[in-house]
């Protein structure tokens, strides 16, 4: 078993039994993925308990249709098969669900904080009794595999236990005054109706870790989620109904791809909207805070990614290989934070390759239902054709492929090594999104930093050393957010998750999390006796 993997990667790997070096590569690769099982697509649906699989919008407390009755399909990866139709909402039910966030603002903001807990911690119990049918969801529309469908509801309800516990202490200060008969006092407070636009690779956590803290210190949201994955979405607000949350305090916007920028020009131009959070590429986070621009609203951004994963001479193999892995193929390639670039030193360049390239190849590719399967499908086929280009354009440029590189079937993608990878080549300027590791070989740790920071995104780096001085050195010298030290999962409720330059704004998560949802205000109390 290979330290540094998460438990999710762990409950879907089979046991390697310790025996992890194996400089030859495996069998040869399956030609088609495993399938689910003996049910099919039809009856997992028809299995899902009907309160969680929601078709229909949820705005302003009430389930409702498009004005217009028009509906776009949610599609399963791993199949193509159609899931449910929802609702394709535009600008005038997305103001209607503003205004209603409006509407439930001032109630909401001035319960009492333990109030405003309650509901929240409420949900998250219910999202754990109910973590079966909601990762099921998860798997059909997203792809995931199964335990890391589980694992992702856990995190997700994480968010709201988190913020449930924070609603109670978003306290203020008193500053001891410059003169005797003033008091200063400092309190924090709710932005107000707030947006939230959240991404299809985490179509649960993304939800709750912006609506969690939102609501726990008093603001409303509208909620617009990825057009791929709006199900797990719309279970959450349900949920969230039955936890007691009263109506307009969360709203779901549901939209196909077309009515994204009318969906987001609504949100983004409506005076009553105070605050944007959006978690996406880095192109649509630079348009969306240009439209903000214009009224001045607060945004946080989580954009992309271009991680460095470096292994020093000096690291442990065993788990620098095992941090890679999980890094790398978690969610098949398809997170912000996964290893873009594995930069490794030449002295432990040839047996990190071998044995990284073994484990690669004997990963099992399948259907999220299938047993023990560690990596499912790309998300739809642009995702599959962009991986398709940059494999095309680092072996034009000169890279030579270990193992993989081709599609078996559909959408799935063979999990993939590539060697000798260029900082001009595409894999290493941009995200590649996809179960394909590039690695580039460095002579120094100089020359390794500046590498890693030869980019304009700086979102999450990871090193492996097991030298101590090193260790402080180089992560003092990362220009990132976040960066993992021999660990290649660095995701957790309790930290403040978020990134520098074109990274994005604000952190999400963690205690730090709440004030990217208050303001601060300022209260001059003049006219008192002196304090005495
Ligand atoms: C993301 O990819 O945006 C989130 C990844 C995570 O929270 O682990």
């Amino acid at each position: 078993m290979l330290p540094g993997r998460s438990d999710a990667f762990l409950t879907a790997a089979p046991d390697h039994g310790g025996e992890l070096y194996s400089p030859a590569l495996p069998e040869p690769e399956p030609a088609t993925v495993a399938r689910g099982g003996p049910r099919g697509i039809v009856p997992r649906v028809a299995m899902l308990a009907p309160d969680l699989l929601r078709t229909q919008a949820f705005v302003g407390g009430r389930w409702v249709d498009a004005e217009s009755g028009e509906t776009f399909a949610v599609l399963n990866p791993a199949t193509g098969d159609e899931i449910a139709r929802v609702p394709r909402l535009g600008a005038s039910e997305t103001r209607t669900a503003v205004a209603s966030a409006a509407e439930a603002l001032p109630a909401w903001r001035t319960r009492p904080a333990k109030e405003r807990a309650r509901v929240l911690a409420r949900l998250a119990s219910l999202m754990a009794d109910r973590s079966d049918d909601l990762a099921t969801l998860l798997v059909l529309e997203q792809g995931k595999p199964l335990a890391e469908a589980r694992t992702e509801i856990s995190y997700a309800l994480s968010f709201c236990e988190w913020f449930a516990e924070e609603a109670k202490r978003v306290d203020g200060t008193i500053i001891p005054s410059p003169s005797a008969d003033r008091r200063i006092l400092v309190t924090r407070e709710p932005i107000g109706v707030t947006a939230g636009i959240t991404p299809w690779n985490f179509p649960s956590a993304m939800v709750t870790r912006k609506s969690a803290p939102a609501l726990a210190v008093g603001c409303t949201m509208v909620l617009k989620p990825a057009e791929q994955t709006p199900l797990s979405a719309l279970a959450v607000a349900a949920l969230a109904e039955e936890a007691g949350l009263p109506p307009g305090v969360l709203s779901i916007v549901t939209g196909a791809a077309e009515d994204a920028p009318l969906i987001g020009a609504e949100l983004t131009s409506d005076p009553l909207v105070r605050k944007l959070s959006f978690t996406g590429s880095t192109a649509v986070g630079k348009l969306l805070m240009r439209q903000c621009a214009d009224q001045v609203k607060k945004v946080s951004l989580e954009l992309g990614g271009n991680a460095p994963f470096i292994v020093f001479d000096d690291a442990d193999l065993d788990i620098a290989v095992g941090a890679a892995l999980v890094c790398k193929f978690r969610n098949s390639g398809q997170t912000c934070v996964s290893a873009n670039r594995l930069l490794v030193q030449s002295g432990i360049y040839d047996a990190f390759v071998a044995r990284f390239a073994a484990e690669v190849s004997a990963l099992r590719v399948a259907d999220g239902f299938a047993d023990d399967v560690q990596v499912g499908p790309l998300i739809d086929e642009p995702a599959v054709g962009k991986v398709e280009e940059h494999v095309a354009d680092a072996l034009e440029r000169g890279a030579e492929m270990v193992t993989g590189g081709t599609r078996i079937e559909g959408q799935f993608y063979r999990p993939s090594v590539l060697t000798g990878v260029g900082p001009e080549m595409r894999m290493s300027r941009e995200e590649t999104f996809g179960p394909v590791a590039a690695i580039a070989r460095f002579d120094t740790e100089e020359e390794a930093i500046a590498i890693a920071n030869a980019t304009p995104y700086g979102l999450a780096a990871y090193y492996m050393t097991g030298d101590l001085a090193r260790a402080w050195r180089v992560g003092a010298a990362l220009e990132y957010g976040i960066v993992g030290v021999n660990t290649g999962l660095i995701s957790t409720e309790v930290a403040p998750f978020g990134g520098v330059k074109e990274s994005g704004i604000g952190r999400e998560g963690s205690s730090y999390g709440v004030d990217d949802w208050v303001e601060l205000k300022y209260w001059a109390v003049g006219g008192l006796a002196p304090a005495g």
